[in-house]
């Protein structure tokens, strides 16, 4: 019994919200199934052959194994891994300003790992590939999640405690979690295929025209993750953190403002991590052919 109390006061009182990883389950999910549909066919087999067999071929069935492996010993190093965060109300992103060294290891943050991860699937040298591809298609995700480059002091807005509708949470959960969650249950009859479905017409509809600039990095480079994190904290300083100070409350007006926001970047987060398999996968073969 006193053993259960403590637990309590642990987890309760000292964690009342633990800091989030990333995009929730969710938002993982919709990234890669989103990319999935724009694998060319080099890329499908060449995933097809880095996948776990529990996967049965589906990039989606992985896309938060590094969340799941984040809270474990072996793999606690990769925490920091899933974000960069930005000097205090500065709404832009430096690689070299914000990409920190640790003790043991040189530039962790999200933007390094997504160079790191496609730089090894590139290589095909003696990585253990198969992590490569699930860490890859996990931070491509993490990059567009506006509050995963968010502001350092308020550790990209876990720490600003708020209300969405009558639940307390904090900021970064509600980008991570509930704005999905509430569209979910408002306008997709709480089914994530149908949501994603609403996402892919969107791509196809209204967006065609920007997704070829959307998968393009300068100097043909293969990933552009400097690219995407200087778009998320623009974006969380124009609408994530804008209207949602400490304490409080967020409603209608923002879900509704909010929402397309969080849409557009699944899309893009999705429609990236195919360009860039792609581009590793297809110059792969090239290198063999040639
Ligand atoms: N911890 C510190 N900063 C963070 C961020 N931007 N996102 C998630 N976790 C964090
Ligand atoms: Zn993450
Ligand atoms: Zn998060």
């Amino acid at each position: 019994m006193s053993l259960l109390i403590v637990s309590f006061v642990v987890v309760v009182v000292l964690f009342p919200f633990p800091t989030a990883l990333c995009w929730g389950k969710d938002g993982h999910y919709a990234v890669c199934k989103i990319a999935q549909d724009y694998l060319s066919q080099d890329a499908v087999s060449a995933v097809k052959e880095l996948l776990p067999d529990s996967a049965q071929g589906h990039l989606a069935a992985v896309c938060s194994w590094a969340d799941d492996v984040g809270y474990t010993h072996n793999y606690r190093w990769s925490q920091p891994l899933h974000y960069v965060d930005t000097p205090d109300f500065i709404c832009n992103y430096r690689y070299c300003r914000d990409c920190h060294d640790s003790y043991a290891h040189k530039h962790v943050c999200v933007t390094a790992a997504i160079y790191n991860y496609t730089m090894q699937l590139k290589s095909q040298l003696n990585y253990n590939l198969t992590e490569a591809l699930m860490f890859l298609s996990h931070f491509v995700g993490d990059v567009h999640q506006p509050l995963h480059v968010g502001f350092l002091g308020d550790l990209g807005g876990n720490t600003i405690t708020v209300r969405w509708y009558r639940r307390k949470t904090n900021l970064h959960h509600v980008w991570d979690d509930m704005i999905i969650e509430s569209a979910l249950k408002t306008f997709y009859g709480s089914d994530l295929s149908t949501m994603i479905q609403a996402i892919q017409s969107n791509i196809t509809d209204i967006w065609l025209n920007d997704v070829h600039v959307w998968e393009s990095c300068a100097h043909n480079y293969t990933a552009c993750p400097n690219w995407y994190a200087s778009e998320s904290i623009s974006l969380a300083c124009k609408f994530a953190y804008r209207n949602a100070t400490p304490g409080s409350t967020l409603e209608d007006e923002y879900f509704l403002s909010r929402l397309p926001i969080v849409e557009k970047r699944l899309a893009q987060a999705g429609v990236r991590l195919a360009a860039i398999l792609n581009r590793i996968f297809t110059s792969k073969t090239r290198i063999a052919q040639s």
